[in-house]
């Protein structure tokens, strides 16, 4: 694995060779690009589509288990949208492949005046010990990872048992009906292959309380899952650390 660190961003980095191909590569330079109208073209979408961005964000955060003072894990945070509305007294994390998004991520924070640590990194390679986190929630990306799978099986490892992962993405529906059709990035979209399905398919044997529900109207998913009790997740290597 070749790692390269930022030491002055206050952003870590730590990206393995392979993992910026494919798909990886092709959205990362996508989110590098819209990172700076990320959130100005969101807020005016959820206000027409939902009737604001707090509104359509708690139909899915409303579905995680956050004990008080947790150890939370967003995994692909992009700008940090969700942060505003997870509690304040947790220990926060964010990860992203995009280095963009995650610098406007930082700039949000100030402006917040939240602290969270930041990861330059992949969701299938996450820089963590297994049984990390009490929280471990994704939200827009999975369907276009280069390997899902592994996405899948890394948020298990770093999860402390018992945890409920909630993984959200967009239905067929509004990649389809709405994100192919956007100026600059719909082409990214129009060729990306298969119809998109909820990846029930990608939780591994063994977790529990499996659910999967279609949200906002249809043009949204929520997949979530347990991480059975006292059996460590289902992560087999422990990871280079940050602590
Ligand atoms: C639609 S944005 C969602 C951002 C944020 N979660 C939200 O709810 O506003 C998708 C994010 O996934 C990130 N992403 C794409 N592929 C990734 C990968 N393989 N590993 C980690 N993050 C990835 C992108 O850089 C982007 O920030």
């Amino acid at each position: 694995m070749s790692v390269r660190t930022e030491q002055t961003s206050g952003i870590r980095s730590l990206i393995a060779n392979g993992e910026e191909t494919g798909n990886n590569e092709k959205y990362r330079r996508m989110y590098d690009r819209i990172a700076p109208f990320y959130n100005l073209s969101n807020k005016a979408y959820f206000r027409l589509k939902f009737g604001g961005e707090a509104a359509y964000r708690m139909q899915f955060l409303s579905e995680l288990e956050i004990p008080d003072g947790g150890r939370v894990l967003e995994v692909s945070c992009g700008t940090g949208d969700n942060f505003p509305y997870l509690p304040r007294n947790i220990d926060l994390h964010g990860l992203d492949l995009s280095l963009g998004m995650l610098k406007v991520c930082r700039r949000h924070l100030r402006k917040w005046k939240r602290s969270a640590s930041l990861y330059h990194a992949s969701a299938e390679c996450l820089p963590f010990e297994d049984e990390m986190f009490d929280t471990v929630f994704h939200v827009g990306g999975i369907n276009f990872f280069n390997d899902g799978a592994k996405a899948v099986q890394e948020m298990i490892r770093v999860a402390k048992s018992d945890t409920k992962i909630v993984i959200v993405d967009e239905t067929e529906k509004l990649a389809s009906g709405t994100y192919e059709k956007i100026p600059f990035v719909g082409s990214r979209f129009k060729d990306r292959g298969s119809e998109v399905r909820i990846p029930v398919h990608l939780v591994p044997e063994g977790m529990e309380n499996i659910e999967a529900k279609e949200i906002c109207g249809g043009l949204m998913y929520v997949l979530s899952f347990r991480v059975p009790k006292n059996e460590g997740g289902a992560g087999t290597e422990t990871k280079t650390v940050y602590k």
